[in-house]
C-alpha cells in the first residue's frame, strides 16, 4: 500500500512537470532541448571545446599582439610625419620670408634704377647743354726769336676754334664759361744751340716755363695742364726773351690747343 502511494506521487509530481512543460514558449522548448542533447554527450565534447577556446585565446592574444606593434608603428609613423610636417613649415616660413626679403629687394632695385634713369636723364641733359669749346692751332711759317723782351706768340694755323674762343690775331684764349678746360702744347726748334721754351699765362700770371736747349739735333718742349676758368678768363703763351721757336716749315711742329672738360 504504501509502495503505490509512492508511485502515486510520483506520478503525480511528473503530471505537474510535464504540464509545466507544455505551458512553456517554443523557443524556450527548443533551448532545454539543445541543453539537454549536449548535456547527452558533453564528457568528450568539454574537452574539445575547452581546449578549442584555450586555442582562440592564444590565437586572439597573438592578433592582439601584432596589432599593439601594429599601433606602435603606426603611431611612430604618426609622430614622423608630424616632425616632418614641423620642418616642412619651418622651411615654407623660411621660404616666405626669402620671397619677402627679395620681393623688398626687387623694389629697391626699382628705386634705384628709377634714380638712376632720372640721373642719365639729367646726365643726358647736362651733356646735351654742354657747351661746346675748343681749339686747335700750329705756329705756322714763322721763324720766332730770340727777343731782347718776352713776346707774344701768335698761332695762325687754326685746326678747329668752336665757340670762337681762341683769336688767331692776338693769340689768346678767352674762356666763354665757368669752367675746366684742358690745354697743351709743343714747342719745337731744331737750330744748333738754341734756348728752346714758352711760357704759359693765365690772366697775365705766368703758370708754367718750359724749355730745352737744343744740341746738334733739335729740341722739344712739350707739357699739358687742367685750368680752372672764370668766365672772361685769359690763356695764352709768350716767349721768354733769349728763347727761339723755328718753324719754317708747314709740319704744324709747335701747336697749342685747349677745350673745356667741363662747366661749373
Ligand atoms: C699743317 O696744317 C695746315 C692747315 O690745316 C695744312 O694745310 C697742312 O697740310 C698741314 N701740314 C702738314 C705737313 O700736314
Amino acid at each position: 500500500m504504501k509502495g503505490s502511494a509512492t508511485q502515486l506521487l510520483l506520478l503525480f509530481s511528473l503530471c505537474g512537470a510535464w504540464a509545466q512543460w507544455e505551458s512553456q514558449g517554443t523557443e524556450a522548448k527548443e533551448t532545454t532541448h539543445k541543453v539537454m542533447r549536449r548535456q547527452t554527450h558533453s564528457t568528450p565534447d568539454i574537452w574539445a571545446d575547452l581546449k578549442e577556446l584555450r586555442d582562440m585565446v592564444v590565437e586572439q592574444r597573438v592578433e592582439l599582439r601584432n596589432m599593439e606593434a601594429k599601433l606602435t608603428d603606426s603611431q611612430k609613423e604618426v609622430e614622423e610625419l608630424k616632425k616632418e610636417m614641423t620642418s616642412v613649415r619651418v622651411e615654407m616660413s623660411i621660404t616666405k620670408t626669402e620671397l619677402e626679403l627679395q620681393k623688398t629687394k626687387g623694389e629697391e632695385l626699382k628705386t634705384e634704377n628709377t634714380a638712376l634713369e632720372e640721373r642719365m636723364t639729367v646726365s643726358e641733359k647736362v651733356i646735351k647743354d654742354k657747351p661746346k669749346v675748343a681749339f686747335s692751332t700750329a705756329l705756322g711759317l714763322e721763324d720766332t726769336g730770340p727777343f731782347n723782351t718776352e713776346t707774344q706768340l701768335v698761332y695762325k694755323t687754326v685746326f678747329i676754334n668752336i665757340a670762337s674762343g681762341y683769336n688767331p690775331t692776338t693769340g689768346i684764349f678767352t674762356a666763354s664759361v665757368k669752367g675746366v678746360y684742358f690745354f697743351t702744347y709743343t714747342a719745337v726748334d731744331y737750330r744748333i744751340s738754341q734756348n728752346v721754351g714758352v711760357a704759359l699765362y693765365h690772366n697775365g700770371k705766368k703758370i708754367m716755363h718750359n724749355y730745352e736747349r737744343t744740341g746738334k739735333s733739335d729740341a722739344l718742349v712739350s707739357n699739358a695742364l687742367l685750368l680752372d676758368l672764370e668766365e672772361g678768363d685769359v690763356v695764352y703763351l709768350r716767349l721768354p726773351s733769349g728763347y727761339t721757336l723755328h718753324c719754317d716749315d708747314t709740319n704744324n711742329q709747335s701747336t697749342f690747343s685747349g677745350f673745356l672738360l667741363f662747366p661749373q
